[in-house]
């Protein structure tokens, strides 16, 4: 068969290239021949490097190695972990870097910076290769990392003398994914799903978030509680993982919610995934892959109907790749270790039917939605606490007043005073202690945003003839 296109077709016996068609076996002993070639001249004459490592590892005799690959985020994480690892269980020697292949000449080690907070990063060893003797066999051993810039891969390679002891190579890695687990600032940190860190409000707890005692119940019970109970829980033979889904209009409180609960999580690890974090099949499973490695780990997973962007048939997870991933993770049929998910939506009629109504995928669904009156006059009490307001403003009949308001809307209701009760005073912006907001400012700004809802609601058409209004023109007179 001859192949259509050109370029490396691997099914096909037969290569079509620009002189012409050759057959794929003369390919690979073109490749086989030019491998050898290369490694005849390296073995004649080894790179500095490859012999500055058989000196110190093996005293010039033969030198075994071991290599493992990761992309991000665990590549700058795994450089963290060969730091500590180092500190604690070897001696350094030195540390050299060498010019590209053949490495003839010694360059300096190059340093990368990696973020262990929020704001603070570390500056760790990249490329480089540490001559290091381990404190407790005496064993000596060449660490190098670098990165492979065009794919972003970064290589973790242990060298070491090749003798008659098995020597387990792969310990070393095992101890530095041990000490991620264990001790890195990733274990019971906040991060986004790239695995940066998140630079958190603390401040927020579920105190500013006003919902009933009955949805602050099941968010406590199934989030918190069960986040701080998971070991117990499961060692009685329970699942150990839980999926929770908050549904509300927007403006109800659940990202709030989820702040908060991000805050409360304690000693567990938490990353959050917005909807635009997802973009491919693949990412949610490699976000599952963190959050099991940095276990008890809670995930909120925000506007679910949104993965992946808008324009995909929700209803079934047949039809939308992402969703079904996300079943497929939660279903159980992968081991979801001490995985709590918190996913909010603001329709789950749209989600498929299998996420919601099957026990092991959902196991509550909580409504996060308008509150009620005393709810309302809650949230109006909170919002007006970091404005300068005047006393006895009547919150009891504003509260009254906004029914079918959301908590955002109460926000924005607080807001819109403020700037009345600045236009009203003239502020130019130099003088916000002199900003009183008064309880002609509420009646003004809740009469406004009443006028903006109804019209956005479509119960006022818009008037194309224009009725006397004598105020026009009055600035001018
Ligand atoms: N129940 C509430 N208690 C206190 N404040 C609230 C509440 N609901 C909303 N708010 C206020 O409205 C803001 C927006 O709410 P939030 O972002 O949590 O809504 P949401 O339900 O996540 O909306 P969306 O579905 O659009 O994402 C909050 O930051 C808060 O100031
Ligand atoms: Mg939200």
């Amino acid at each position: 068969m001859v192949g259509l296109t050109g370029g490396l077709d691997m099914e096909s016996d037969e290569i079509e290239t620009p002189f012409g068609i050759i057959d794929e076996q003369t390919v690979k002993a073109i490749e086989r021949w030019r491998y050898e070639a290369v490694q005849e001249v390296m073995d004649e004459v080894p790179s500095l490097r490859t012999r500055e490592i058989a000196e110190f590892v093996a005293d010039g005799g033969r030198v075994r190695s071991f290599i493992r690959v990761r992309g991000r985020p665990m590549g700058p994480w795994m450089l963290l972990a060969v730091d500590a690892i180092l500190e604690r269980d070897f001696e350094v020697s030195t540390v050299e870097w060498y010019g590209e292949p053949p490495s003839t000449a010694h360059v300096p080690p190059i340093t990368k910076s990696v973020p262990v907070s929020a704001s603070q990063s570390k500056n760790v060893l990249f490329h480089a290769t540490r001559f290091v003797t381990e404190k407790k066999s005496g064993r000596k051993w060449a660490i190098t990392t670098e990165e492979d810039l065009r794919c972003g891969a970064f290589y973790f390679s242990f060298e070491t003398a090749e003798d008659d002891e098995d020597v387990k190579m792969q310990r070393i890695w095992k101890s530095m994914r041990h000490w991620l687990r264990t001790e890195s600032p990733m274990k019971g940190g906040a991060l986004r799903a790239g695995g940066s860190f998140m630079d958190l409000d603390e401040s927020i707890t579920l105190d500013d978030v006003v919902l009933s005692d009955e949805v602050r119940k099941a968010i406590t019970k199934n989030v918190l509680t069960f986040l701080k109970n998971v070991v117990t829980f499961t060692k009685n033979g329970n699942k150990d993982s839980r999926g929770v889904l908050l549904t509300g209009p927007p403006g109800c409180g659940k990202t709030l919610t989820s702040r908060a609960l991000v805050n409360r999580r304690g000693d567990a690890t938490s990353i959050y995934v917005s909807s635009d974090d997802i973009r491919e099949p693949g990412h949610l499973t490699s976000i599952y892959t963190l959050a099991r490695a940095f276990s008890p780990t809670l995930v909120i997973i925000e506007d679910l109907d949104c993965l992946g962007g808008a324009g995909m048939d929700r209803k079934k997870s047949a039809g939308h790749p992402l969703l079904g991933e996300f079943l497929e993770i939660l279903s159980g049929s992968t081991d979801n270790s001490q995985v709590v998910t918190v996913a909010s939506t603001n329709h789950p009629n749209l989600l498929d039917e299998a996420l919601i109504n099957r026990p092991g995928r959902i196991d509550a669904i909580i409504p996060v939605s308008f509150p009620d009156t005393r709810g309302r006059r809650l949230i109006i009490e909170m919002e007006i606490k970091h404005h300068n307001v005047e006393e006895g403003i009547d919150i009891a009949s504003l509260a009254k007043e906004t029914e079918g308001f959301t908590g955002s809307h109460l926000v924005g209701l607080v807001n819109d005073a403020e700037l009345e009760s600045m236009h009203r005073l003239g502020s130019d912006g130099d003088d916000d202690e002199k900003v009183l907001i008064t309880q002609a400012d509420f009646d003004t700004a809740l009469a406004e945003i009443k006028e903006t809802r109804e019209r956005a609601a479509g119960s006022i058409m818009v008037e194309i003839r224009p009725r006397e209004d004598p105020s026009y023109g009055e600035a001018y007179r």
